[in-house]
C-alpha cells in the first residue's frame, strides 16, 4: 500500500518530538506524540485527586482518554513528565493506550509516531524506525533553554536529575522498556542541530521508498 509509517523513539528531550513534527509536515502524514497520552492519563488522575499507582483506576482513565482532545500546551508542563513515567510502568495502562495509538497509526495516509516503544511494540512493522539519542547534559540544556525561552525559570541541576531519573525508569521497567528496535537507525543529535537531524532522517526515509 502507499501508507507510510515512521516510528521515532528516544529518551526525554532527545529532540524526537521536533523531528517527528518536521517529518510529518514534510511527508504529509499525521503525527501523534504518544508521550502526551501518558501525560494525559497522569493529569486526569492528578486533577481527580486519584493515586498514580492504582492500576485499575489508571486503566479506566487510559480507556477514557480522547486522543483528539490532548492539549499540548497544558500537558507539556515539566512536572507532568515525571508523573507520566509513573503511570507508564503499568501494563494495563500501556495496553489501553497502545490500542489507541495503533488505531491512529493504521489510518491512511500513514503517520509519524514518537515515544519510547513505537518501533518495538506499537508499530513493529513501521517502514522506518529512528532511535534518537543525545547525552543527558545536552538534553538537560535544551530543556532548560526551552523553559527559559517560554518565560519560565528552572534549575539546570534539577532538570538534569529529572531526566536521569526518567531515563532510569523508562529503560528499567519490565513492560516495553525504552530500547532501540533491532532494525532502528540510531541518530545521535548531541552535536546536531534540528535541521541536520531532519535532513539525515529524510535520507533514511527516502531510501526506503
Ligand atoms: O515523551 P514524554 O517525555 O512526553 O513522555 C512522558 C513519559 O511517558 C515518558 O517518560 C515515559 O515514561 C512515558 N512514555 C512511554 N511510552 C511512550 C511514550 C511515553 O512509556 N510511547
Amino acid at each position: 500500500s502507499g501508507k507510510l509509517t515512521i516510528a521515532i523513539d528516544g529518551p526525554a528531550a532527545s529532540g524526537k518530538g521536533t523531528l517527528a513534527r518536521r517529518l510529518a509536515a514534510h511527508y504529509g502524514l499525521r503525527h501523534l506524540d504518544t508521550g502526551l497520552t501518558y501525560r494525559g492519563v497522569a493529569r486526569a488522575l492528578i486533577e481527580a485527586g486519584q493515586p498514580l499507582d492504582d492500576e485499575a483506576i489508571a486503566e479506566r482513565a487510559a480507556r477514557a482518554l480522547d486522543l483528539g482532545a490532548l492539549d499540548r500546551a497544558v500537558l507539556s508542563e515539566h512536572g507532568i513528565g515525571e508523573a507520566a513515567s509513573k503511570v507508564a510502568v503499568m501494563p494495563n495502562v500501556r495496553r489501553a493506550l497502545v490500542d489507541k495509538q495503533r488505531a491512529f497509526a493504521s489510518a491512511p495516509p500513514g503517520a509519524v509516531l514518537d515515544g519510547r516503544d513505537i518501533g518495538t511494540v506499537v508499530c513493529p512493522d513501521a517502514d522506518v524506525k529512528l532511535y534518537v539519542i543525545a547525552s543527558a547534559e545536552v538534553r538537560a540544556t535544551r530543556r532548560w533553554r526551552e523553559i527559559e525561552a517560554g518565560g519560565g525559570s528552572a534549575a539546570y541541576t534539577e532538570i538534569l536529575a529529572d531526566i536521569e531519573r526518567r531515563d532510569a525508569r523508562d529503560m528499567g521497567r519490565a513492560d516495553s522498556p525504552l530500547r532501540p528496535a533491532d532494525d532502528a537507525h540510531l541518530l545521535d543529535t548531541s552535536e546536531m542541530d534540528i535541521e541536520t537531524a531532519f535532513l539525515a532522517a529524510c535520507r533514511l526515509v527516502d531510501a526506503t521508498r
